[in-house]
């Protein structure tokens, strides 16, 4: 791993293990992308690619025809107003009301470590392990603001991380209107854009379109990354496989609104970038002020989508998920959600819990219910006191019988939501989101709280506290339940109004962080409404994150194939439900249930107290599935061996030991076939000169013939049947 500046070519040269990624300086100063792909061993003739010597020519060779030239350069960092018409990446407003803004080269210095953001997620370096970061700085001296571009690598990973800085160095207020993250012009490779879409309860489907001429995003403006869209893209050249192709990825390190774009220029170069999205943005930014974007990961995989998700996983399990609990067995829990919805009471939790701890479930969550007068969707967010009618003796009476049937106990909060029927709002009505003088929409019959007021994210923060100061709770899931309308702050002055719905994510950022900081063990999960904001600056915070509300096996195909593309299976808040499902009114074996949520963090969400004999058996059987595998799944190289997305019929995924010891293999039958034969499935990720045991078996295999050949996969009777195979090194 190293950052080198080759002085006499003006390259700036990053080298991961196995990418390259490459700046030119031009000679008028544009900062120019050269190169993202295969590592190389020297930056010699790169300079060409910025294409200097070839018509239109840079400004000093043809002065006359300078927005030509701006209209075409490869910039690292694109600006609007002064000729490129591509999509920007920065536009600001000055307070003579022009926007103009051209980048040129000033310094840059090359540091040791990665600096951390300031109340932002970001990525960090391995205790002990070397990384480095280039910073550019940048300039258009005319409006007086300085960018600084930041590049940081890891000696363990091959992804490059992405941030900018700005600073107003002029006497007046600057407004940022726009700035976007990360940038990268690239030479069309007939490119298809992939991205993860969907809606509540069907989160991140794959999607792949072809990146033809104009412009493509994925983008959203709903105050959290979302259900619909992803803060995600990649271009893959035509044809690209889990194995095969060029793949260039961009992951957005941010909870909040986000645009990614990709637009094919008339030159037949084509621009991908990502921020967060300029919709409803604006930045007062006053003379010295900074402002600094949020993190965006890339990827270059030359290996297809299964190396790019490697990386991914990797980078997340090393240098962004901070929790303790990263490495450690999370415990079986069971969340009361599906089986009582805002029906319990204390008898009726003891009385789960009792039968949970015979089946081996090792904690028990309370739901969404059990404060204020909430006995339905309708009220009571922000009044953070428990409802001592259905839970006489308040939580600690409660904890203290849970964990007397040897559960330990988790529980429930919303605190970023107030409903219009709460105490709260009563009292503060202008602490939710609103424009003065417009009634507010409602949804989910809630309005979201104004955390970019300093005393609301005290008060939430103490809510919370106060809570789990009260009791013994070893785990929070954090829910979120409504996007945004009506963005106004009575708080922000209107010059500001823009700033709200990223003060709001900083709020939510520093919420969470102080919860952690205070309670340091504690286990967090995130939520919104299922998998509304699931995204890497959530993982700073929680080490998972609930997938999706819908917890139908089939449905969580492709939910978890969607998720697992870029997530370490251990984030992937994935658990067992009963049938007919609630969602989707679809019946699937207990077996094959288990085995899609042991590919996540696992738990179960249904009343045990009304499973069968049989039923409560298999529960066990899957407990000592989920011990025996659980560190695998945890820890190891995620390989996608077949999708049924794709195929329509299986689909098929595994996990190998990263010291090749040991795989587990997941294969669903989704829809049974008539006069069918054997599937072969080929392995991934093995020794292939060492042999293998198929646990529970006498059969042995080369790691080769797993891998080159396959094993056999005998058909089932009926849809929706699984399997689990182990092999294990002998
Ligand atoms: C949405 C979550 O995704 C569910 O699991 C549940 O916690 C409900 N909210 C409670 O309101």
């Amino acid at each position: 791993m190293s950052i080198t500046f080759d002085k006499a070519a003006n390259i700036f040269q990053l080298n991961t293990k196995a990418v390259s990624y490459l700046i030119g300086i031009a000679d008028e100063k544009y900062i120019g992308h050269i190169y993202f792909g295969k590592k190389l061993d020297n930056c010699q003739g790169g300079y060409a690619l910025l294409r200097t010597d070839e018509k239109p020519f840079v400004p000093s060779k043809n002065e006359r025809d300078k927005a030509a030239f701006a209209d075409a350069f490869p910039y690292e960092y694109p600006t609007s107003g002064a000729g490129d018409y591509r999509e920007p990446c920065l536009s600001v407003r000055t307070a003579q009301g022009c926007r103009i803004c051209e980048l040129v080269y000033t310094g840059h210095e090359i540091i040791d470590g990665k600096p951390g953001l300031y109340g932002l997620p970001s990525t960090f370096p391995k205790e002990g392990a070397a990384a480095q970061t280039l910073e550019i700085t940048c300039e258009d001296a005319y409006i007086g603001l300085k960018a600084v571009l930041c590049y940081s690598i890891f000696e363990d990973s091959d992804a490059v991380i992405r941030s900018v800085r700005l600073i107003n160095e002029s006497k007046e207020p600057l407004y940022i209107e726009r700035v976007l993250s990360a940038c990268m012009d690239m030479d069309d490779e007939s490119f298809e854009m992939l991205t993860l879409t969907g809606s509540w309860a069907r989160e991140r489907h794959m999607t792949r379109c072809p990146a033809a001429y104009g412009k493509h995003t994925a983008s959203s403006v709903r105050g959290c990354s979302s259900h619909q869209e992803h803060p995600f893209a990649a271009l893959l050249t035509p044809g690209t496989t889990q194995d095969t192709g060029e793949v260039y990825a961009m992951h957005f390190v941010y909870s909040g609104n986000f645009l990614a774009l990709c637009q094919k220029s008339q030159y037949e170069s084509v621009r991908m970038v990502m921020g967060i999205h300029p919709e409803g943005f604006e930045w007062v930014l006053d003379p010295w002020e900074s402002f600094q974007t949020p993190e965006v990961v890339c990827v270059y995989s030359d290996q297809g989508l299964g190396k790019m998700s490697r990386t991914l996983h990797d980078l997340y399990r090393g240098h962004l998920i901070r929790s303790p609990y990263l490495h450690k067995k999370r415990p079986v829990l069971i969340n009361n959600w599906e089986a009582t919805y805002f029906e319990f009471d204390s008898d009726k939790l003891a009385a789960i819990a009792k039968d949970a701890k015979e089946a081996g479930i090792e904690m028990l969550v309370m739901d969404d219910g059990w404060f204020g007068k909430r006995n339905l969707d309708d009220s009571s967010l922000g009044d953070w006191t428990v409802n001592e009618e259905k839970l006489p003796g308040g939580l600690p009476a409660l904890v203290e019988r849970v964990k007397a049937e040897g559960l330990s106990f988790g529980i429930w909060f919303e605190p970023e939501m107030v409903s219009p029927d709460s105490d709260l709002f009563r009292a503060h009505p202008d602490w939710a989101i609103q424009v003065p003088g417009r009634i507010p929409t409602q949804s989910r019959a809630q309005y979201v709280l104004d955390l970019s007021r300093p005393e609301v994210v005290d008060y939430v923060c103490e809510c919370v506290a106060k809570i789990l100061r009260s009791a013994d709770i070893s785990y929070v899931k954090w829910d979120m339940n409504r996007q945004f309308t009506d963005l106004g702050s009575t708080f922000l002055p209107p010059k500001r109004q823009g700033e709200l719905p990223h003060r709001y994510i900083l709020g939510v950022y520093e919420l969470q962080e102080r919860l952690i900081t205070e309670f340091p063990d504690l286990l967090l999960e995130n939520c919104a409404s299922g998998g509304g904001r699931f995204d890497p600056g959530m993982l700073y915070y929680s080490p998972q994150i609930w997938c999706s509300d819908d917890t139908d096996a089939v449905e969580r195909l492709a939910i978890q194939e969607g998720t697992a593309l870029l997530y370490p299976l251990s984030c992937m808040g994935a658990h067992v439900s009963a049938c007919p499902n609630h969602i989707v009114g679809r019946s699937t074996s207990f077996e094959t249930r288990g085995h899609v949520a042991l590919g996540g963090t696992f738990g179960y969400e249904l009343d045990i107290t009304k499973l069968s004999v049989e039923e409560k058996e298999m529960v066990k059987k899957q407990i000592v599935l989920y011990h025996q595998y659980g560190n695998l799944v945890r820890e190891g190289d995620y390989y996608r061996i077949a999708s049924w997305q794709e195929n329509h019929r299986y689909d098929c995924w595994e996990v190998a030991a990263k010291d090749q010891s040991e795989a587990v293999v997941t294969y669903v039958q989704v829809l049974a076939g008539a006069n069918v034969r054997s599937r072969k499935i080929r392995l991934k990720g093995l020794d292939g000169k060492a042999m293998y045991r198929l646990e529970g078996t006498e059969k042995t295999f080369g790691g080769q013939v797993l891998m080159y050949g396959g094993v056999l996969i005998e058909p089932q009777e009926g849809d929706y049947r699984s399997k689990v195979l182990h092999f294990i090194r002998m």
